[in-house]
């Protein structure tokens, strides 16, 4: 099988497509035949060491967090999904031919394969915090960042709660944010004035996406800090946030949404592809931090 790795940390250019041994899954998983993977900001961080804590890399490194595919193998104990089925979701390494999947849901038929790539890590993590700041129907929610990967389905996911949103992103993504149904603010100096120009009493609930925003500042909007949930800014707990990473014991029944609202039209991940060869275009195009929506990699042939 080929598959995107790399021999050394370093920047995009590190990324080689290469003939890699043939995964199979273990107790519990699926293999796929991956239809698409995405990029996520994960990806370049691993590629980069930047999750190593100064470990040298052990071996051959892998990208890819999320993909879509067609099950072709299945582990141990699996029951409820058969080879032939076309699923979504989240494993390792996923950026190749061949992916393990540890948490799946049924792509429905009518959701285009990167597409269903793109929301296995961004509709997981957007329910995580959604869930964790109580956003629900008649709720008002601030998400800071809410053009890119998880915050453009964290907006939606908060609308078809029915909350209220509203959304920062830079000039260029105002048009979008207000194409996906939040009101659109600029992050950067004077944000919370913008929040309480049209939010007077603040809001209920901040998701916080960019992790650029200080901390105080996003507080400062909310009745608790608590209703503060950050899943960039690690140091935040400090300023009473809350602060996720790591999956969701209930990451299933999050896919199992997010494949419901993309079938009813109620979630549009805006994609922009790539062939696997490209990878180190989609790497440097993510690192630059301005993504709107998703980047997908698709295998060739
Ligand atoms: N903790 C977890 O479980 C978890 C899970 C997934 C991702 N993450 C992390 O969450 C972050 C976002 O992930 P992603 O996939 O959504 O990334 P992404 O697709 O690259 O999107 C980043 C977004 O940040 C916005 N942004 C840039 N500067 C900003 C600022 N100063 N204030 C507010 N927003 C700003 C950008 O908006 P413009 O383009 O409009 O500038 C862009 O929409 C990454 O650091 C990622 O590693 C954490």
């Amino acid at each position: 099988m080929s598959a995107v790795v790399f021999h050394e940390f370093g920047g995009p250019e590190v990324l080689r497509l290469e003939e890699v041994p043939e995964v199979h899954p273990g107790p519990g998983q699926v293999r796929v035949a991956v239809r698409a993977s995405s990029v996520n900001p994960l990806d370049w961080k691993v590629r980069a060491g930047f999750m190593a804590q100064g470990k040298p890399l052990d071996g051959m490194g892998t990208v890819g967090f999320d993909a879509a595919g067609v099950v072709d193998e299945i582990g141990e104990g699996v029951t409820d999904v058969a080879v032939g089925d076309d699923v979504f979701g989240l494993g390792s390494g996923t950026a190749a031919d061949q992916a393990v999947l540890e948490v799946w849901a049924a792509k429905p038929a009518s959701v285009d394969w990167a597409v269903a790539a793109a929301a296995g890590v961004a509709g997981e993590t957007a329910i995580r915090a959604l869930d964790l700041v109580g956003v629900g129907p008649g709720t008002s929610v601030l998400v800071d960042g809410g053009a890119g990967g998880v915050g453009a389905v964290v907006v939606q996911v908060a609308l078809a709660r029915g909350a209220r949103v509203i959304a920062t992103a830079g000039a260029d993504n105002q048009d979008y944010l207000r194409e996906i149904g939040a009101t659109p603010l600029r992050y950067g100096d004077g944000l919370a004035e913008r929040v309480r120009e049209i939010a007077p009493d603040g809001v209920d609930a901040v998701v916080d996406i960019a992790g650029k925003t200080a901390p105080a500042v996003l507080v400062g909007l909310v009745p608790a800090a608590s209703q503060v949930v950050t899943i960039a800014n690690f140091g935040a707990g400090e300023a009473g946030v809350q602060v996720t990473a790591g999956r969701s014991p209930r990451a299933l029944e999050a896919l199992e949404t997010i494949g419901g609202l993309l079938a009813e039209g109620k979630l549009v991940i805006k994609v922009q592809t790539f062939p696997f060869a490209r990878a180190t275009e989609a790497h440097r195009i993510s690192e630059g931090g301005h993504v709107r929506g998703k980047l997908v990699l698709i295998p060739e042939g």
